[in-house]
């Protein structure tokens, strides 16, 4: 029988709190089974999970990571440089006694390329292959050992840049592999909570939970953004991480991705993708800024979106529905990397209202697709804007259903605020289930049918008080 969680806390071990009951379970699955008379063992497998716990957050996409490797032989996870991908596989796959080659090794790079069956062939049945896109023929060169040996290999591949937009690799091995994509710390992993946001936004009652207002705090973890290493560093000692961030990705990346002769461009490109954050993406307007042709700056857009820094927030759109702006919205991957690039503080942000509100709108928008990303059901977002002015910062899609988000940097809301998602419910009549204004308030507030403003700390707030809804106001 396992230990109770309770058996470790009376060891007086400080950050127990954080190892759910899942990481005993999934331990004992692997054939550790805790008898009461080995206390030794058990205290020092406490300790070391617990130690981990304290240092590591935990990820969202750590369950799905393990659902797949238990019936697919290639998971690869994607996502920017930094972002933790390594640590995840190597966590998940070190008690599973995977053998770790990373890709980024000039040695280990030169030999694959030189040989790279013979490389496969001679692969333990449980590797982990990091930093894959240096190397885009072992797709190809995996797919023989995959199909032979099916079920007893399992490979995690981790990689920087985005293989789904260069098809004929991930088509190599379509149906053998499952992709996911890792992201920056979203709120929710950094507050060691569980996502609850999405399942809210779609029930019946809708009790939000939240901690009242932000305040400057929210400015700060804007600021901040996700990438593990800048969490507890201090604003000076952030500013020289993501300078080497963004020239390494200079140097290492973009350099493998691409022929574009003057990779200078590119950290001013990357300051003015961050300037746009949240608006429509508009080429027109970059290509002026930089002198360039519109697909010139498509091509740059195209290498960075690629690289996990930017994203494209698709429109909403339906057929029947006519005066619908077709443009998808510009997203900055990261708002900390974002806010280094404009050089912006926690102070000059929180006093640039409309750039905060920017910002905000992005940072929101990450953090419902970090938790989208790990929700059990499939959740699609878009954005919605009209030619009558009319917009909706995200549309979240459940099936059939949609909730309209609006987001507010403000602690106050206004009737005016909800016009958009009047709008919406307009549009969708029965598949409109919500219609919410996230702002800085301390309160659940209802503004007509199936329209709440809603405190922002709601997305990642754990059960700290009751959103207990209370009267009407306007
Ligand atoms: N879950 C986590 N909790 C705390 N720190 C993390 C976590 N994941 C990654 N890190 C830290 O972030 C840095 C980058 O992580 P890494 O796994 O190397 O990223 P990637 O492989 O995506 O480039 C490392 O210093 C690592 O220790
Ligand atoms: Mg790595």
């Amino acid at each position: 029988m396992p230990y109770p969680i309770s058996y470790i806390s009376a060891h007086k071990i400080a950050p127990c709190k954080y190892l759910d009951k899942k990481a005993f379970q999934l331990d004992d699955a692997q054939g550790f089974i805790w008898p009461v008379k080995r206390v030794s063992f058990g205290r020092y497998l406490a300790l070391q999970l617990a130690d981990m716990a304290a240092t590591l957050y935990r990820r969202l996409a750590e369950d799905a990571l393990i659902a797949a490797l238990a019936d697919t032989p290639v998971v690869l996870i994607h996502g920017p440089r930094q972002c933790g991908k390594t640590t995840l596989a190597l966590q998940v796959g070190k008690r599973r006694r995977y053998r770790y080659y990373t890709f980024d090794d000039a040695a280990t790079l030169a030999a694959a390329r030189a040989d790279i069956t013979g490389f496969v062939s001679r692969l333990e049945k449980r590797a982990i292959l990091d930093e894959v896109q240096h190397i885009p023929e072992l797709f190809a060169a995996l797919k023989p050992i995959v199909d032979v040996t099916r079920n007893s290999v399992r490979f995690i591949l981790t990689g920087s840049s985005n293989v789904l937009l260069i098809p004929r690799l991930s088509d190599s091995l379509a149906g053998r592999m499952e992709i996911l994509r890792l992201y920056p710390l979203s709120q929710i992993e950094l507050e060691r909570a569980r996502p609850s946001f999405l399942s809210t936004l779609f029930s019946e009652a809708q009790s939000f939970r939240h901690s009242g207002v932000l305040g400057k705090s929210l400015a700060e973890r804007i600021v901040r953004g996700g990438y593990p290493v800048v969490q507890k560093r201090t604003a000076k000692r952030r500013e020289a991480w993501y300078a080497n961030y963004v020239e390494t990705l200079v140097q290492r990346d973009v350099r493998d991705l691409s022929h574009i002769g003057s990779l200078e461009a590119l950290p001013k490109l990357l300051t003015l993708a961050a300037s746009q954050t949240a608006r429509l993406a508009n080429l027109s307007e970059m290509a002026s800024e930089f002198e360039l042709s519109r697909p010139t700056i498509r091509n740059y857009l195209t290498l960075i979106e690629r690289l996990f820094l930017i994203e494209f927030l698709p429109p909403w759109f339906s057929n029947r529905i006519k005066r619908l702006i077709k443009s998808p919205k510009l997203h900055f991957g990261d708002t900390g990397l974002a806010c280094n690039l404009l050089r912006c503080s926690a102070a000059e942000l929180d006093d640039q209202r409309e750039l905060l509100g920017q910002l905000l709108e992005t940072f929101v928008f990450g953090e419902i697709e970090k938790q989208a990303s790990a929700h059990l059901e499939r959740i699609d977002l878009h954005h919605l804007r009209d030619k009558d002015g009319y917009e909706v910062d995200i549309v979240v899609q459940r099936g059939t259903r949609h909730a309209g988000i609006e987001v507010k940097a403000a602690s106050s809301v206004r009737e005016g605020d909800f016009r958009g998602l009047k709008r919406l419910r307009e549009l969708l009549g029965s598949r409109f289930h919500s219609g919410i204004v996230l702002y800085d308030g301390e309160h659940v507030l209802p503004f007509g049918e199936r329209l709440l403003a809603v405190p922002l700390s709601s997305l990642w707030a754990r059960a700290l008080r009751t959103a207990a809804t209370v009267g009407q106001s306007k």
